[in-house]
């Protein structure tokens, strides 16, 4: 995507829409700044003047349980005032067009909005649109991009494994093809120098080239898992089940399910992701999702630290 946008002319961030192309530099400067939040991520005052008297605004056209909890707590760490926007009961629904919305609170005094929603490009439409002073970060939108969540993956991988990425083998598996997950976690991993990155799926649910670049893919997940350090796994969006994408669910599980056999063959030492939410028994098995290699909800914890860190960088420098 187009830089312009989202970087301000001397390469510092202007808006968060996605991972793709940002400099290593400056993806490593996010991380730092998060790992500087984590103290301070889950309790206490510290840094409730940080940014007092700001306002960030939710505005999820989709729904979310992790990505707008997180936003808004750490908002609150740095004290902010947060308006959740409930768009299910506002005016979106009178056919008001998000871009009026969007300028309507803004001229209530809006300065940071986390957007979530459904179409391909539409935060990026919404930041264009935008006032000069106003921010946008987008929490997922389409196919296309979440960078928060491909960020807060890179600091749980970072704080287990170490600064090194090239060091590392990584597997993103399951449903990649409607996943913006995958899309930012790939970014991210590319940018920092993984070492080899592996993919696997059923192939209709695999991205294209363009999405793969520089992967080793894999049809079979007993080839693919044998000795990675981490393993990301996707939802099955079961919502692809309609479209006659996944025949059955057994099956799905019994050819890319990540069982306790499985696992067994990764490294020892290997970590389980999962950015939520999980079907259990589909993609993962749940003894290993609660596992002790399972840091999925240190992934969650690390979004709360990885969000005040670009909430802070977008609005202190
Ligand atoms: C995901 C999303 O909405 O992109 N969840 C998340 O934000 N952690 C992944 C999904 O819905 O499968």
């Amino acid at each position: 995507m187009s830089h312009e946008l989202q970087l301000h002319p001397d390469g510092r961030l202007r808006h968060l829409l996605s991972l793709d192309g940002l400099p290593a530099s400056l993806l490593e400067e996010l991380l730092d700044r998060a790992e500087a939040m984590v103290p301070h991520a889950h309790a206490g005052t510290a840094l409730r003047d940080r940014l007092a008297g700001r306002t960030l605004c939710t505005l999820f056209f989709e729904t979310s349980t992790r990505t707008r909890s997180s936003f808004q707590l750490a908002a609150m760490r740095l004290g902010m005032d947060v308006l959740n926007f409930d768009v299910a009961t506002s005016s979106t629904k009178k056919g008001e067009s998000a871009l009026d919305t969007l300028r309507t609170l803004e001229a209530m005094g809006v300065d940071l909005f986390v957007v979530r929603h459904a179409d391909d490009g539409a935060v990026a439409a919404l930041a264009a649109g935008a006032a000069q002073g106003t921010r946008l970060i987008n929490a997922g939108d389409g196919r296309s991009s979440h960078p928060t969540q491909g960020l807060l993956d890179m600091l749980t991988l970072r704080q287990r494994k170490g600064r090194d990425f090239s060091r590392l083998t990584v597997l993103i598996a399951g449903d990649l093809k409607h996943s913006r997950v995958a899309r930012s976690d790939l970014q991210a991993l590319r940018a920092l120098g993984c070492g080899e990155i592996r993919v696997c799926g059923p192939a209709n649910l695999l991205p294209g080239d363009d999405v793969l670049r520089g992967c080793r893919v894999f049809n079979d997940f007993d080839q693919a898992v044998a000795g990675v350090d981490a393993a990301i796994m996707l939802r099955l969006q079961r919502e692809r089940m309609d479209e006659g994408l996944v025949p059955s669910l057994e099956g799905y599980y019994r050819d890319f399910g990540l069982s306790p056999e499985r696992l067994a063959r990764a490294a020892p030492d290997a970590l389980v992701m999962h950015p939520g939410p999980m079907n259990r028994g589909v993609e993962i098995d749940g003894g290993v999702a609660d596992g002790p290699q399972s840091v999925v909800l240190a992934q969650v914890g690390n979004g709360v630290a990885m969000r005040m860190a670009v909430i802070d960088a977008l609005l202190r420098g």
